[in-house]
């Protein structure tokens, strides 16, 4: 390769030493299975930096050089693996499922706008999403002395605020309704990771492992299903965009891109916010909770993007805790290309983890456990923080929804915080730690204990 200054062989097989994982794929697979692959390639990062080999034909990176050029170099990167096709539904092909770069841009179009900022940010769409907001803290403050699970509370606002943007006005209100509540449930206490390890390692028998899943998402494929049917949605819903696009009469491709939204957005968004209200409820935090409440209630009608240090909160809740923390693979094309300095031939599978990211390096990151949002608002090193933030990933293949799950973390957080003061609940011994499914990570143990007291 014209310019490569070294071999894949030579220099990754000499910096990682790992002489084992040049052979086999034996002991990923092993990590993959039990759940410790994001952990076992943080700390190969840790020993021998930001290039380490963990498989034969698999190579993890941890530098803004390599996340540039995998995700977005050529216009939007390198294809995905077939890892993705796990995330079909009805069959049929989303853009999150799409491997090719050229038929994922030609899907995306016809309903990016939706998730535009300027489109996020108008009055109908915002005050959607403030009402779930509001009904979030009523409840939440209803019995006062009574703990509440935020686990599921904050899963409720992500499910209500995503499926209120694809339908609306027939979205969900799993906040107060049982019967949408047990949506959110079937959603929220599966572990799928090995099901789906085995069904992309042995796609023959992917029949069978489908079974495995049991019918953990058949209320809301149903609820998609028929969704994806109606002819009165909002017209500024994504369904009526999509109705009114090029595939405006495959009802099925409607539904699996309808779908992977509503998943995408719930996990995600949901798990950030728990995992955010249970620290900033922790006794050490309780100065952070402090300096929040203060700049809300000094700026009650304040724009939400003009608030810089809940801007700052949330951006330490994504770098610490972020809900998408593992590899996102891609497929080196064709050819090989050079990454970070090293020539890395055609079909190797490489990535960069955002769990890694936001820690190796320590310059950037000084101090990289502990939560400390102060770090965003120092103008000294903005652009190395901003170009290691990698909670949505980067590039054209980034998450599409990244306004719209900020703006829910955020009006939610502002409604908390501007009224109440969080703590633990004394009967909370719930783990928090993140448990890696296979692109999203709740804590362990799925529940999370948090009592609300209203604040003048
Ligand atoms: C804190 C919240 C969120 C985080 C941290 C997050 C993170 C990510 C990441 C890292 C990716 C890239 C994954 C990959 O390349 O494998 C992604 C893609 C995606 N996300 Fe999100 N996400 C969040 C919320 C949402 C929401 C609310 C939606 C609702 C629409 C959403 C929809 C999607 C979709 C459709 C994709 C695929 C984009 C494409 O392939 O072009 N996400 N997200």
């Amino acid at each position: 390769m014209g310019g490569a200054e070294y071999t894949l062989s030579c220099l990754i097989c000499r910096r990682v030493a790992l002489r084992i994982t040049a052979i086999t794929n034996l002991w990923l697979v092993s990590q993959e299975f039990t759940h410790r692959r994001r952990k076992w390639i943080h700390k190969l990062h840790l020993k021998y930096g930001p290039i380490v080999r963990i498989a034969p034909n698999e190579v993890s990176f941890a530098s803004w050089d390599a996340a540039n050029e995998i995700y977005a170099s050529g216009g939007s990167g390198y294809d995905k693996t077939t890892l993705y096709t796990l995330f079909e539904n009805f069959n049929k092909r989303n853009i999150f499922s799409t491997l090719e770069k050229a038929p994922h841009a030609e899907a995306k179009k016809q309903f990016a706008d939706r998730y535009t900022k300027s489109f996020i940010m108008q009055p109908d769409v915002r005050s959607g999403i403030q009402e779930l907001a509001d009904q979030f803290v009523t409840l939440c403050t209803d019995t006062p002395s009574e703990a509440v699970d935020i686990y599921i509370q904050t899963r409720c606002y992500a499910l209500d605020c995503i499926t209120y943007h694809l339908f609306h006005p027939f979205g969900l209100r799993s906040l107060t309704q049982p019967s949408d509540r047990e949506i959110m449930k079937q959603l929220s206490y599966v572990d799928d990771l090995i099901p789906s390890y085995l069904r992309y390692y042995f796609p023959a028998l992917s029949g069978l492992f489908k079974q495995l899943l049991g019918p953990s998402t058949s209320l809301a494929s149903s609820y998609v299903a028929t969704s994806a049917h109606r002819t009165d949605v909002a017209s500024d819903s994504v369904l009526h965009k999509l109705q009114t696009g090029k595939n405006a009469t495959n009802v099925p491709s409607i539904a699996s891109e309808c779908m992977d939204h509503l998943v995408a957005g719930i996990a995600t968004t949901g798990d950030s916010l728990c995992y955010l209200i249970h620290h900033l409820s922790l006794d050490s935090s309780l100065s952070i909770q402090d300096k929040l409440h203060q700049e809300l209630s000094a700026n009650p009608s304040a724009n939400i993007d003009d608030l810089p240090y809940l801007d700052a909160v949330v951006k330490e809740g994504l770098r610490c805790f972020v809900p998408v923390s593992m590899s996102l693979p891609r497929k080196v094309p064709a050819g090989g290309r050079i990454i970070n300095g090293v020539y890395v031939p055609g079909d190797t599978i490489v990535s960069c983890q955002a769990y890694t990211m936001h820690r190796l390096d320590t310059e950037v990151f000084p101090n990289p456990e502990a939560f400390i949002p102060e770090r965003w608002i120092d103008a000294e090193g903005t652009i190395g923080r901003n170009h290691l933030f990698f909670a949505f990933s980067t590039g054209g293949r980034g998450c599409i929804g990244k306004n719209l799950a900020l703006l829910e973390m955020k009006m939610l957080l502002r409604e908390v915080y501007s009224t109440c003061r969080t703590r633990i609940a004394p009967e909370m011994k719930a783990c928090m730690e993140l448990e890696d499914q296979l692109i999203s990570a709740p804590p362990k143990d799925m529940t999370c204990l948090i009592t609300f007291e209203k604040i003048g």
